[in-house]
């Protein structure tokens, strides 16, 4: 597509860089703690944010600090998009806010693009993963495009402050709490009546994998029987399509149940979920949340050199994960609603998952994290 093609060009140079020094921003033991960045710059893109925050979409992005998060965020600041930047780094996330503002100027011509906010909150801490929801709902009243993209491939198992194994922390609990605290504002966001702003386009893309197992292995869940990289990873990439999937689901069988009911669609979510923003949504707001997994291509950032070697494109050509946020196809193709993309093409669901398999895993994401959806 040529539209991807320019922007890539011009968005070379920016990405082929990692500025910034290399600070973990670990909690070394001390949960909950909270880095934030420099109160001033975040005033600033907070009122850059409230200028105009009702004429652009907007974009959170985690793990925007580094590979192909980054360039994401780039990529829709370019194309006009309000980006919300997540990193748990403070410096890291200060030098990605730089760039992502860079890149407006390639295609942005309306100067809509750059960062409407930016939190620095470590997966590491389930802690930080509400909170960086509580951000989101407290700064952002609207909410277009989540982009479940922050990952960790570790070399050797680490237990985290919750307890849990940082790979099924990092790449599983933190998507599924995140998305369910947002979900409520994803869907009022889709539901605006002013078809004008296209509003109604709003979606959450799950990042996982073509490295994954063929079941979820629910004796090993947070690798206590065994640890190895490789399968760690590809563990949390099985659970993170599962759990997609099982999102998909429930979205689906809400809007459906709700049409069946007399009470009307926005009070019966009313009643069922106890949550006002879901009742304001109704049906079409959230049967306008469109789903979607993918693996988002085979990219030379550092997890990959870490684990597979260089066999990947390099980050600039990493598109797939904006044009599956941003393509208006993937909107219009019902097949591509719930499914799972490899190269932007859906990977049929190969049968190997089941109900079963799907409902257990929520019921351990729900364990896990403490945190159950509205749906
Ligand atoms: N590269 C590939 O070929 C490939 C293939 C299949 C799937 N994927 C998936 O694509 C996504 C992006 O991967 P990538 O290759 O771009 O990796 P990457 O370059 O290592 O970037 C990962 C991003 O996640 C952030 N992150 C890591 N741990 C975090 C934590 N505890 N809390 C908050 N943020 C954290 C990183 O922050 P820092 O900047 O501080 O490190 C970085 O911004 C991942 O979900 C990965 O599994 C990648």
């Amino acid at each position: 597509m040529p539209f991807i093609a320019s922007i890539s060009t011009g968005l070379r140079g920016l990405v082929t860089g990692r500025g910034g020094s290399k600070e973990t921003g670990r909690p070394g033991g001390a949960k909950g703690r909270h880095l934030s960045v420099d109160v001033k710059s975040q005033v600033s893109w907070r009122s850059l944010a409230a200028a105009d925050d009702d004429q652009r979409r907007i974009a959170l992005v985690t793990g925007a600090t580094d590979g192909i998060g980054f360039h994401t965020a780039c990529m829709l600041s370019a194309a006009g998009y309000g980006v919300i930047v997540h990193g748990r780094s403070a410096s890291r996330v200060r030098n990605a806010v730089d760039r992502v503002n860079e890149s407006r100027s390639f295609l942005d011509k309306f100067g809509k693009g750059g960062v409407v906010g930016a939190y620095v909150r470590d997966f590491d801490s389930l802690d930080d993963v509400r909170a960086l929801a509580r951000d989101v709902l407290d700064n952002h009243p609207r909410l277009h495009l989540l982009d479940n993209n922050a990952g960790v491939f570790e070399p050797s198992r680490h237990v985290t402050d919750d307890g849990f194994e940082r790979t099924f922390q990092v790449n599983v609990l933190a998507p599924y709490l995140l998305t369910g605290m947002l979900l409520p504002r994803l869907a009022t966001t889709a539901s605006s009546d002013d078809e004008s702003k296209h509003d109604e386009d709003v979606r959450i893309l799950n990042v996982a994998s073509i490295s994954q197992l063929p079941h979820v292995n629910f004796d090993n869940i947070n690798a206590e029987q065994k640890f190895t990289s490789h399968e760690a990873y590809c563990h949390s990439k099985t659970m993170m399509k599962l759990f997609s999937f099982e999102l998909h689901e429930r979205i689906s069988r809400a809007v459906e149940l709700s049409s069946y009911d007399e009470l009307g669609d926005h009070d019966y979510f009313a009643m069922k979920t106890g949550c006002t923003e879901l009742a304001t949504a109704g049906a079409r707001g959230l049967g306008s949340v469109l789903t979607m997994t993918c693996d988002p291509g085979t990219v030379n950032t550092k997890m990959l050199l870490a684990g597979w070697g260089p066999c990947g494109v390099e980050t600039f050509d990493a598109n797939d994960q904006f044009e599956l946020l941003t393509d208006a196809k993937y909107r219009d193709e019902v097949k591509s609603h719930g499914a799972y993309h490899v190269n932007r093409t859906v990977r049929q669901r190969p049968g190997e998952d089941t109900k079963e398999e799907r409902e257990r895993l929520w019921r351990v994401l729900e364990e896990s994290t403490g945190f159950e959806y509205p749906i």
